[in-house]
């Protein structure tokens, strides 16, 4: 796996920038002359795909903002069996949790695609947090959707089927990254059955079971890697059984 600074380290393009304050949650109430700060003090990196940006348990003095790209954050055993705790989106900030209780790393984040992300350390936003009373309400509010997000995960790896988890990973999928196609709606996110697998906490074999059944009973159709979701009603009920 490769990482590469760019040439000039602290300065990030003006262009992402503007887009960070379109997309992100918490940067979208900044000022120009906040945003100013923000360029000031970040450094911007990439990482091409399936690069490890940090380990679990590890120490952590930055937070990161995805500007291009995804990265999925996961728990992964010592056995080598993943859960996927989330998939981040260009906007998204992690690896804030270490930087407010100066924990290690509660998780670990890998890359999909290729990525570029701002990177701050430790001081610096704390800082910029204090100074902005505004962003800090924005990072609260980010932290409770994170929490209600995983919330959701534990209630329906406890009390759910696995025909039921994977239905409602479909549907978050389809809700996500969804695109009209001339079939149905195109998942237009590609994820290999184990990663999938992952997100709802069933093995690859029964996963594989699973969505061939529902391509037989017209539900679904996977074309060229894509999952296309023929039958969103189906889907929808088998998310409600258990
Ligand atoms: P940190 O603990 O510093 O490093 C791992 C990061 O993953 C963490 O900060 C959060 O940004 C992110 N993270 C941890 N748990 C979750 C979760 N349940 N959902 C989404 N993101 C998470």
């Amino acid at each position: 796996m490769f990482a590469v600074l760019s040439m000039n380290p602290p300065i990030a393009d003006h262009a992402d920038f503007a887009a960070l304050r379109e997309r992100s949650l918490i940067f979208s109430t900044l000022s120009d002359a906040e945003l100013d700060t923000v360029m000031r003090l970040a450094r911007m990196t990439h990482h091409g795909a399936r690069h490890v940006v940090f380990r679990e348990g590890e120490p952590g003095d930055h937070l990161l903002v995805l500007l291009r790209g995804r990265v999925k954050v996961s728990l992964i055993s010592a056995e080598g069996k993943e859960v996927i705790l989330s998939l981040l989106e260009p906007g998204d900030v992690f690896g804030e949790m270490a930087l407010l209780d100066g924990e290690a790393r509660s998780a670990s984040v890998t890359t999909m695609e290729d990525c570029a992300f701002l990177t701050l350390g430790r001081g610096d936003f704390l800082a910029f947090l204090q100074r902005t009373p505004g962003v800090a309400l924005k990072l609260l509010a980010a932290l409770s959707r994170r929490l209600r997000a995983t919330n959701e995960l534990v209630g329906s790896l406890s009390f759910l089927g696995l025909a039921a988890r994977l239905a409602r990973v479909l549907l978050n999928l389809m809700q996500q990254y969804g695109r009209i196609g001339e079939h149905g709606i195109v998942i237009s996110l590609r994820l290999s059955q184990e990663e999938l697998g992952n997100l709802a906490g069933v093995s690859r074999e029964s996963i594989n079971r699973q969505l061939r059944a529902w391509v037989d009973a017209g539900y679904i159709d996977i074309s060229h890697g894509n999952i296309v979701v023929k039958q969103a009603d189906a889907l929808f009920r088998e998310a409600l059984s258990n």
